[in-house]
């Protein structure tokens, strides 16, 4: 059985004492033992949070990394070695706001893909379409084509250290959520993908759905075969929130 997890992406939010606020409040909750939970501060703010939660039970990772796996010369970056050594275990790559703002094409996240494994982080790999690729029918192609980026690039093995999460371009910070089917619908697509290379492996990935994830709506999503937990941006900010929903995946 795939143990869930639920990651809360802080984007691009927080200050010093609002994110200590935050830390306490995310201490505070009653989280369930049969569930993986992890928080994706700012760059910024990932010392501040591997301290805060020492003992917590929650996971901190970083919201992206360079294209080289090492510290060096590259202005403005982190490298995936300088997130672990922060005390990341995870890094999201491939965020729609990081494709669409930033231009970030599949070959540049299969690259900060394997700078992560080689670093040790586990990749949180987001794939999702847009609303114009849904209403085209495009969806499973698009998805299917940012997912074999990174098979093509680095096989399917890679994802047995690594997580998937579809994330919908127009559910993210819109409150428009996929419907649990049509979540499901392209979770089975992304398994079978893997599966077709590998199947007892496909098993076991996890696979993440994002897009306006809230206390209510996450245990109907979090009940599909398919969706093994959630990547939650805005609802994450509220420590109260998050922990309904990470309770929400539980058994
Ligand atoms: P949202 O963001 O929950 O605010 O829609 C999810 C994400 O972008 O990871």
């Amino acid at each position: 059985m795939r143990r869930p997890l639920v990651a809360g992406n802080w984007k691009m939010h927080g200050t010093r004492a609002s994110v200590a606020e935050l830390i306490e409040g995310v201490r505070r909750q009653v989280l369930p033992g049969d569930v993986d939970v992890a928080v994706f501060p700012a760059c910024l703010h990932v010392a501040q949070v591997v301290e805060g939660l020492a003992g917590a039970s929650v996971m901190v990772g970083g919201q992206d990394c360079a294209v080289e796996p090492l510290q060096g010369a590259l202005t403005g970056e982190v490298a995936a070695s300088q997130l672990q050594d922060a005390g990341c275990v995870m890094v999201l790559l491939g965020h729609s706001e990081r494709r669409q703002v930033l231009a970030e094409s599949d070959q540049v996240v299969a690259r900060k893909f394997a700078a992560a494994q080689a670093c040790g982080l586990v990749p949180v790999l987001c794939v999702g379409e847009t609303l114009e690729q849904r209403q085209a029918g495009e969806t499973l192609a698009v998805v299917g084509r940012q997912l074999a980026a990174v098979i093509d690039a680095h096989g399917v093995a890679a994802f047995s250290a690594a997580v998937v999460a579809y994330e919908p371009v127009w559910a993210i910070g819109s409150g428009l959520t996929a419907s649990p089917e049509q979540a499901q619908e392209v979770h089975a697509a992304i398994r079978a993908q893997l599966a077709a290379a590998d199947a007892e492996l496909a098993r076991g990935v996890r696979i993440l759905y994002g897009g306006s994830v809230k206390a209510a709506n996450a245990a109907e999503l979090f009940g599909m075969p398919d969706i093994d937990g959630g990547l939650v941006g805005g609802a994450s900010l509220n420590a109260d929130e998050f922990g309904a929903i990470c309770r929400a995946a539980g058994s």
